[in-house]
């Protein structure tokens, strides 16, 4: 099977808490290896930019806020059929949902403070690694 690519972000919480080492090891430990990384506070603006898929979402002007209220890391990762396995390594977006021993279960605090993003489609890890990497900008 070929590698392919998924794109995720340490949120403002897990970095602010010091999970960032632990979260990154459980992510090389599940096969994982990194593209491009970098470590970025957003402004307001750009983490709009990044969400505006869920503008219309109640919970829009807050997830804004929050992910501009501290650093972030935004890492692309390779390995085979990337995308769906990240989602079973981080698992449910709500941390109470999450399967025990997945990180949003290990390291998140809400549904909103949910740790890590992971993208849910090829497509979009794409445009989303291209978002903060130049190199994965498609034109
Ligand atoms: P993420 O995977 O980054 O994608 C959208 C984010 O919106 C999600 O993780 C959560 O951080 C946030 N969010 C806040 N409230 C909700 C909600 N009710 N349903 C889904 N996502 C939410």
């Amino acid at each position: 099977m070929n590698k392919t690519t998924t794109f995720t972000m340490i949120k403002p919480d897990a970095v602010i808490n010091n999970y960032t080492g632990k979260i990154i090891d459980h992510v090389l430990n599940a096969g994982f290896s990194i593209q491009a990384m970098k470590y970025i506070w957003l402004t307001a603006e750009q983490a709009g930019s990044f969400y505006a898929v869920h503008a219309a979402r109640p919970f829009y002007n807050d997830l804004v806020s929050y992910m501009s209220s501290g650093p972030i890391v935004a890492i692309v990762l390779e390995k085979e059929n990337a995308v769906e396995d990240f989602r079973k390594t981080i698992g449910a977006t709500d941390p109470q949902k999450a399967e025990p021993g997945t990180i949003r279960n290990l390291y998140a605090k809400s549904i909103e403070a949910n740790a890590v993003h992971g993208s849910d489609s090829d497509e979009n890890a794409q445009i989303e690694a291209g978002f903060f990497f130049s190199q994965f900008e498609r034109f």
